[in-house]
């Protein structure tokens, strides 16, 4: 598959990593970055390649870690010819394509997405960048990869809860795009997918595609790229206040915009939504505080002239943007909540 983004080529490989980075090798002079939980649970996979490998997490997607990156590059004698290879989950592909955007000025970066979320999200569409502080992805640049090599073998040593997360974005595919992608899912049980290879394939293959086509038509986020943002609206504000992953938290998001578009748009599914995230082990209803959600909402209000640009459905498959007040965010919420 190529895609097109503001006159970038991208182009996904599936197949094997190992001989794909092999050929590679032969027309490129390649530095691959990843992190220690990869690095361990593929030994063959790094064994003769040039590697940086990271402490692993959302807490290391600092800027400082930037800076280790550099400083080894430069001790690779890394130039302008060299391309960078992120190996790993989101973090990964996040800084690799950062750095590849700012070291010398831009040299050429392709990515081995190894979590679901990285694959059918993360390394897609160009957006990199590190956290500062508590401010999540502040700071960062806009560089779209030369190549996505997807190799679903990778995927047999991750973690059950990182496959949950990733589900919770192809769930969100499935709403705001893929009626019947929605009903697949409804049928198939995350064991299911994680048995067979090919049929997961041909899924994060279907999710590459939705996110991509969304990505090619509105690259800067003016338009369609924001129904990206579904159930993320809440859901980074829950996942700013509690320990909680990035997945589930997007799935109380979800819940609750599905709820919110019942009034809005007269979205008949809400039930279909909850019982989809519970066959994938993840939360729907969850209670929260009010207040402290409202005011980190508000923060946002404000960059929106008086009121946020929710991300609702009409129905499976179709999002609408409206605008909404805060006030009328938090009386909606608190009507859900009184009926938990
Ligand atoms: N750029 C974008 O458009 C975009 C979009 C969505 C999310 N993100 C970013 O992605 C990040 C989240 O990505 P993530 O969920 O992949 O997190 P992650 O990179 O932290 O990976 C999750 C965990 O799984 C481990 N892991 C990954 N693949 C593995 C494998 N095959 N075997 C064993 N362990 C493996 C990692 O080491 C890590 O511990 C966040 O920083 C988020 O901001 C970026
Ligand atoms: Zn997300």
């Amino acid at each position: 598959m190529k895609f097109d983004v503001d006159g970038k080529q991208t182009t996904c490989f599936f197949g094997q990593a190992k001989s794909f980075l092999k050929d590679l090798s032969q027309r490129k002079k390649i530095v691959l970055i990843t992190d220690e939980h990869l690095y361990k649970a593929h030994p063959r996979l790094f064994y003769s390649w040039k590697t940086i490998v990271l402490k692993p997490g959302e807490k290391y997607k600092q800027q400082s870690t930037i800076d280790q990156i550099i400083s080894q590059l430069i001790e690779m004698s890394a130039d302008r010819q060299t391309m960078l290879v992120g190996v790993g989950g989101g973090v990964i592909t996040d800084m690799t394509g950062y750095v590849a955007s700012i070291y010398m000025r831009g040299v050429s970066v392709g990515f081995i997405p190894t979590s679901i979320l990285a694959m059918v999200d993360a390394s897609l569409g160009g957006k990199n960048g590190v956290d500062v502080g508590l401010y999540k992805n502040l700071v960062g640049t806009i560089r779209q990869p030369e190549f996505l090599l997807y190799d679903v073998s990778l995927l047999k040593t991750l973690p059950q809860a990182e496959w949950e997360n990733g589900f919770a974005e192809i769930i969100k595919h499935a709403c705001i795009q893929d009626p019947s992608m929605f009903r697949q899912l409804e049928a198939t049980p995350i064991a299911t997918w994680q048995k067979k290879p090919l049929l997961l394939t041909d899924l994060i293959r279907k999710n590459v595609r939705i996110k991509m086509k969304i990505v090619m038509s509105d690259p800067y986020e003016k338009n369609e790229r924001k129904w990206l943002n579904f159930g993320h609206t809440l859901g980074h504000a829950l996942e700013n206040m509690h320990e909680l992953s990035h997945g589930k938290a997007i799935a109380i998001g979800m819940t609750y915009a599905s709820c919110v578009s019942m009034i809005y748009t007269g979205f008949k599914s809400v039930d279909r939504i909850v019982d989809l995230l519970a066959k994938y082990n993840l939360p729907s209803f969850a209670r929260f505080e009010l207040k402290p959600v409202m005011d980190i909402l508000a923060m946002d209000k404000k960059k929106q002239e008086g009121h946020i640009n929710y991300v609702l459905l009409n129905k499976i498959g179709k999002p609408d943007i409206q605008p909404i007040t805060t006030k009328e965010l938090s009386q909606i919420f608190e009507r859900i909540q009184s009926n938990l």
